[in-house]
């Protein structure tokens, strides 16, 4: 079982790197805020799966934090996650830097922004989130030139948003978007599950439930309306009282933009949010519209 070396320097991590790909080795990062749980583990695998060497970054990056946001009170929890990574034995190296390490300058002058696809779901709650995330997942790419990165769907805006970025900035860096893992009654895993109550966890898979019905409104009974899918899913929402919905959407997945009739043979995401008690969930899942 491998025991993952821990850096916290840029020039460190950057010189891991050069040593990997000088002997010929294909270099996979998991991007990762901490506070691991086995959808984290889930795309480690996969990350050593499709690379001969692992990185796991763990940052909880305060630009994509807005005021009010859980920035302070986010888990950070280094040596659980540390001691996941060796239980596992996938993990070549960890990189933890402090924030001083990823804005060197202070106060980030520098900023990398996608126009336009973050302007709806989590962004239209969250403004400046995306810039946020486009922005550190930049400077690791700068500093580990990654060959691939692994992501988890769960975050669909963002992995869309970031795969678009990588491929207009050309890092040459490879996007794979992992399938989000779930507890056996199809919550979604994720690390602010942690600060649900009992009884707002018993509540908390009916946004699964609910996205399901969804799909099937369109696949099966042929729904092509989005405003009718949204209200589905609002209803199902609604009727559970620890469940307060901040949004639902239906959008292109090229392009992040809403879509009102849904075209035959074309994609959408269907995507929300939804505060239970101060825990806000998002899940979402990818439709293909069914031609005729
Ligand atoms: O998905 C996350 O955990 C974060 O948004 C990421 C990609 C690590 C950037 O901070």
């Amino acid at each position: 079982m491998s025991v993952p070396e821990v850096i916290v320097g840029a020039e460190a991590m950057r010189a891991w790197t050069r040593r990997q790909h000088a002997s010929g080795r294909r270099v996979a990062l998991v991007p990762t805020m901490g506070a691991l749980h086995e959808g984290h583990l889930a795309l480690v695998k996969k990350a050593a799966e499709i690379a001969d060497r692992v990185a796991v970054s763990i940052f909880v990056n305060p630009t994509q934090f807005g005021p009010g946001e859980d920035f302070d009170a986010y888990p950070r929890t280094l040596d659980e996650d540390r001691a996941h990574l060796e239980g596992q034995g996938c993990c070549d190296v960890v990189f933890a830097p402090a924030v001083s390490e990823m804005y060197p300058l202070g106060a980030n002058l520098t900023w990398v922004s996608v126009d336009r696809m973050g302007d709806h779901l989590c962004g239209s709650s969250r403004p400046g989130h995306f810039r946020g995330v486009t922005t550190v997942v930049s400077r690791l790419f700068a500093i580990i030139q990654p060959d691939v990165a692994v992501f988890g769907l769960k975050d669909a805006q963002q992995f869309f948003i970031l795969r678009r970025m990588t491929r207009e900035m050309g890092f040459g860096t490879e996007l794979v978007g992992f399938p989000t893992v779930r507890e056996e009654d199809g919550l979604a895993l994720s690390s602010r599950n942690r600060y649900l109550t009992p009884a707002e966890r018993a509540a908390a898979p009916v946004l699964r439930r609910a996205l399901l019905e969804a799909e099937a409104s369109i696949v099966s009974a042929g729904q092509r309306k989005a405003a009718s899918v949204v209200s589905l899913v609002r209803s199902r929402l609604a009727a559970v009282s620890e469940c307060r919905e901040d949004y639902v959407q239906l959008v292109d997945t090229d392009t992040l933009q809403p879509v009102s009739d849904l075209v035959p043979g074309s994609r959408v995401l269907i995507a929300l949010a939804a505060f239970f008690g101060k825990a806000r969930l998002i899940d979402n899942v990818l439709v293909d519209v069914p031609q005729g």
